[in-house]
């Protein structure tokens, strides 16, 4: 074959290794990050738990002109790590107490260290039958240790926020539009997805809560009978199994039956709480999960998982791809016979998430994951004893899957604000307020199963000292 010369194009003049890093090099790297990363994870207690710098003093560090010059790989990797990552929330430390705690486990760092060493992708069937089926195994995993319904099919997504918001997509399209029910304490993230779905405010109806900060059920009754006299469509009511405030669980089984008989899509969402469910002791706080028409979870938060990993799933075969199947011509010949999970959700190009689920469902087995679950659920019950017997605080809300909320007698929202900000400024260990009816109290969220009752009631001590005395 004779190719005309195109010696003129200085493209072709580039070597083909560019971009190549020397095997040595790359090997001595990659021990050093794999040594920081077990620095990490075996001193984590003597670290803070959350940092934050000024940013102009990171501005400084980090940068500059667009660079033009190649730099040095192994100070630059510790300028990131020593630098950068080393102002932030660790999710990961055993008195991290804040928002929710990403509480990541050996297993799965490993699984997605090898994932993105190998550039996974769970995308077609043609292009990643290996990862797909990883990602099929894991997902029935879930659902079968969860005790969803077994014709439940699911994904994995980045987060609760997305996977909330394919599921109502997805219920939009399998059960058409209508009104949308969803209580105050609802995370934001629902609200906003369905914004983004274009769903009109005047079909986002907020229910009232009971006193335990449940959607109350009567509540959700007299809306739907409302907006059915005044002609609109009563389409989904949105559940939550473990609320992000309080851990509260919404009624499922009276609210499945409100949908049955209404003809409406339940929609629960799981993302803090649902992962408890693995375990009895949390089932036991969330009967009903089979009943969900869509349930999400979120293995970053209390599966141990790093980030970023949520799972949706929705009942009946075929419902995700019905929803989300597209066709480009350019993709035909990587379509098999099997599943294509690029038709399951709005990503196409996905990195495969369930390698780390996978190998961590095996390395510990389902009862040593349901040990560590169960850890955070009586860390939280030995948090509300610690606080109802400190004379100068009160439980606002019970230890419920994980989060306790409470408040310094007599003292005011300012006060709780500031003293959540020493907390964090100390660095000792990390917690954040939230606002109950009106009220802005303390939270501990305490899901990392290698927290101790000595770091529960030191904390609990440190707020109390922060509050001013009444
Ligand atoms: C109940 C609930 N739903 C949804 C979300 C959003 O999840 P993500 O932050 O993974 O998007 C959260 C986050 O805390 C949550 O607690």
């Amino acid at each position: 074959m004779v190719v005309p010369a195109m010696d003129e194009d200085p493209g072709l003049a580039v070597p083909a290794d560019v971009l190549a890093v020397d095997p040595e090099r790359m090997r001595a790297l990659g021990y050093a990050m794999v040594d920081r990363t077990i620095a990490h994870l075996s001193g984590i207690e003597s670290l803070p738990a959350i940092r934050e710098a000024d940013a102009s003093d990171l501005r400084l560090a980090l940068d500059g002109p667009v660079p033009l010059q190649p730099h040095d790989l192994a100070a630059d990797l510790a300028t990131l790590a020593d630098t950068a990552l080393a102002y932030q929330q660790h999710g990961d430390h055993p008195r991290y107490f804040a928002r929710v705690p990403g509480p990541s486990s050996f297993p799965g760092i490993l699984a997605d260290w090898l994932g993105t060493g190998l550039q996974s992708v769970a995308s077609s069937w043609g292009g990643g039958s290996g990862p797909t089926t990883v990602e099929l195994v894991a997902l029935a995993w879930m659902r079968d240790a969860l005790g969803l319904a077994p014709d439940c099919e699911g994904i994995l997504l980045s987060g609760g926020s997305m996977a909330n918001i394919n599921a109502l997509v997805a219920a939009r399209h399998l059960h058409g539009d209508g009104v949308v029910y969803l209580s105050d304490q609802a995370h934001a993230s629902i609200a906003r997805g369905l914004r983004a779905m274009g769903t009109p405010a005047e079909s986002i109806r907020m229910v009232a809560t009971d006193a335990h900060l449940r959607l109350d059920p009567d509540e959700v009754r007299r809306a739907v009978a409302a907006d059915r006299a005044s002609g609109r469509r009563p389409a989904v009511v949105v559940a939550t199994a473990g609320t992000t405030n309080t851990g509260a669980v919404d009624d499922l089984p009276a609210l499945s039956a409100i949908c049955r008989a209404e003809g409406l899509w339940l929609h629960v969402d799981g993302a803090y709480g649902g992962a408890a469910a693995l375990s009895p002791r949390g089932r036991a706080a969330m009967p009903g999960l089979d009943l969900a028409d869509s349930f999400v979870t979120d293995p970053h938060k209390w599966l141990f998982q790093p980030y970023d990993i949520a799972c949706l799933f929705v009942r009946g075969e075929g419902s995700l791809e019905r929803t989300f199947a597209m066709h480009p011509e350019y993709l035909a010949d990587l379509h098999g016979a099997e599943v294509d999970l690029h038709n399951r959700s709005m990503e196409l190009t996905r990195r495969s998430r369930a390698l780390k689920l996978w190998l961590t469902f095996r390395a510990y087995g389902l009862p040593t994951l349901q040990r560590a679950i169960d850890r955070g659920i009586a860390l939280a019950e030995y948090a509300e004893r610690v606080i109802r017997a400190h004379p100068r605080l009160e439980v606002v809300t019970p230890a419920q899957l994980g989060i306790i909320t409470f408040a310094g007698v007599g003292n005011s929202d300012d006060d709780h604000r500031t003293a959540i900000a020493q907390l964090n400024a100390e660095g000792f260990a990390a917690a954040s307020s939230t606002v109950l009816r009106g009220r802005t109290v303390l939270r501990l969220c305490i899901i990392n199963p290698r927290t101790t009752t000595d770091d529960l009631e030191q904390t609990i001590e440190r707020l109390a000292g922060f509050l001013p005395r009444a």
